[in-house]
């Protein structure tokens, strides 16, 4: 009877499991110059140097929250690719690739933060974040 009854919740248990969604609830959807702005910082290894998230190369610093924080924003984020740097290359972008760059950073800062040392650890051990 017992055997019965944990078989029977075990079921129920993994068809909820297996069915309840995964997406984040409040993620902003992506429009298509995010995609192709998703691409081209793939396609010209903006990854080799730079983070999302805090993946990437070390080079130079993270970029998830460049675009939306107040004091850099999108002008600030703009002038680094349009010009590059003695240490990062001019891609020679045309206005739409920069366009498209900015609104995946914009994207990315959207659906989450980064420094994670920032957030608190809560006592059953999650991080919580301020979020702008
Ligand atoms: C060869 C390494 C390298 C590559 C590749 C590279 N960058 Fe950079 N980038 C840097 C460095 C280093 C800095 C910091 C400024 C400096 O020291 O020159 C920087 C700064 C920036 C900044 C300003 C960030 C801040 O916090 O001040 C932005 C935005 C940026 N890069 C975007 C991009 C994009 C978009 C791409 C791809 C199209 C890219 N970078 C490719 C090395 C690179």
């Amino acid at each position: 009877m017992l055997f019965i009854a944990l078989f029977v919740s075990f079921f129920f248990y993994s068809a909820g499991v297996y069915t309840s969604g995964t997406a984040l609830i409040d993620a902003p959807s992506a429009s298509d110059s995010v995609h192709r702005g998703q691409a081209l910082f793939r396609e010209n290894n903006c990854w080799a140097c730079h983070q999302i998230y805090g993946l990437g190369g070390y080079m130079g610093p993270d970029l998830t929250n460049i675009v939306i924080n107040p004091d850099l924003g999108p002008d600030y984020a703009r002038l680094f690719i349009e010009e590059g740097t003695d240490r990062m290359p001019n891609f020679e972008l045309n206005t739409r690739e920069v366009d498209d760059i900015i609104a995946y950073l914009e994207h990315a800062g959207a659906a989450g933060n980064y420094n994670p040392k920032k957030g608190k650890v809560t006592w059953y051990g999650t991080v919580e974040y301020d979020r702008e």
